[in-house]
């Protein structure tokens, strides 16, 4: 079966190795022959919690520089921002109309932010989170999506925009394509810098494009325990262990563990994972600094990659009016 493969990246702050590893990797390696493949820059998501717009256009101009860095073909694919293919929008509204609050009332994201307040529950929540799921059920399903890679911080996600295809499905016609979630390493997110999933939210990211340089020192502020050099180290729930596990073979993993048995020092163990994740991460440098030279080519790409994606989006959305009775005046 063809697929259609669907990612996208919220345009807040620098790419990280979280996204490199959950989402960017996977997607790119995933598509094979016949598949198409869709990637895109959630930009309209990233309001949500942005309002310095200085920073939004900074950002989409970085994640779309790690995206073409790291090997995608927009030949080969259809690259666009969200807020190119309007239709998104207009799907997200009608998904609105049949979604319902409830399931709004259960979304992770949500549920934590009201639970950071005391008095009211309310307070500094916009109904942009809250309803964050649906615009992320329009992201997938305008494409009619079969396979969405993404971080297992986004499962719930994914189950709801399954949710709410089948309301819609079940109400008007079979038109919405379910999808199928992608996910690297169920058990586990990237962690960052203090433990934490690595986020952008939390400032504890080890960022994708910076140099050499930033990068080892990125990687000798990760958060050890004050283990001394010669003393046997633990491998679980260990953020240097974990991350080197992402960047090398089975072979590599079980040598690396005997160091942890023989009491590697943390300074030791940092440094053999800089050298794995610099390994990886050097050709993706190289193209990027090629890259970020040529400003005209971003916009160029993006501009052919949403005048693509919108040949599709408009066919749907039509479809998708016609099922809901709002038909274009002809
Ligand atoms: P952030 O949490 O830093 O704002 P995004 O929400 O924009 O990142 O995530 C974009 C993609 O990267 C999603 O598929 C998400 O699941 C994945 N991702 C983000 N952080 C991590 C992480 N720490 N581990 C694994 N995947 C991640
Ligand atoms: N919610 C995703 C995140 O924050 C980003 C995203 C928006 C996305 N729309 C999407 C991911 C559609 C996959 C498919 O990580």
């Amino acid at each position: 079966m063809k697929k259609r493969i669907l990612t996208g990246i919220t345009t807040t702050g620098t790419p990280h190795i979280g996204n490199y590893i959950g989402a960017i990797r996977p997607a790119l390696e995933m598509p094979k022959d016949k598949d198409e493949s869709f990637f895109f820059l959630a930009d309209y998501h990233s309001l949500i919690k942005n309002k310095d717009s200085d920073d939004i256009k900074q950002s989409v101009e970085d994640i779309a520089l790690a995206w073409l860095s790291c090997g995608l073909d927009p030949q080969k694919s259809y690259f666009y921002r969200q807020s190119d293919v309007p239709e998104i929008l207009e799907l997200s509204w009608i998904l609105n109309c049949v979604t319902a609050k409830g399931l709004m009332n259960r979304a992770h994201a949500y549920k934590a932010a009201t639970a950071l307040n005391t008095n009211d529950p309310d307070k500094g929540i916009n109904m942009g989170l809250f309803s964050y799921p649906i615009l992320m059920a329009a992201d997938i399903l305008m494409f009619d999506s079969t396979h969405v890679p993404v971080g297992s911080d986004q499962i719930q996600h994914l189950e709801m925009t399954r949710d709410i295809a089948a309301r819609f499905n079940h109400l008007y016609k079979p038109l919405l394509t379910i999808p199928e979630p992608i996910i690297e390493d169920k058990e586990k997110v990237v962690l960052g810098l203090d433990g934490r999933k690595m986020s952008k939210s939390y400032g504890n990211v080890i960022p994708l494009l910076d140099d050499e340089k930033k990068l080892k020192k990125s990687i000798m502020k990760i958060v050890t325990n004050s283990l001394e050099p010669g003393e046997p180290k633990d491998s679980n729930d260990c953020t240097v262990f974990d991350l080197y596990k992402n960047f090398t073979d089975k072979e590599k993993i079980t040598e690396f563990q005997n160091h942890y048995d023989e009491g590697i020092s943390w300074g030791d163990a940092k440094e053999i994972l800089f050298n794995v994740i610099n390994e990886e991460l050097m050709p993706i440098r190289a193209k990027y600094n090629e890259l970020v030279k040529d400003k005209d080519y971003i916009n160029d790409v993006l501009r052919d990659g949403s005048n693509k994606a919108r040949v599709i989006a408009k066919q749907k959305i039509n479809e998708i009016r016609e099922v809901i009775g709002i038909t274009n005046i002809s």
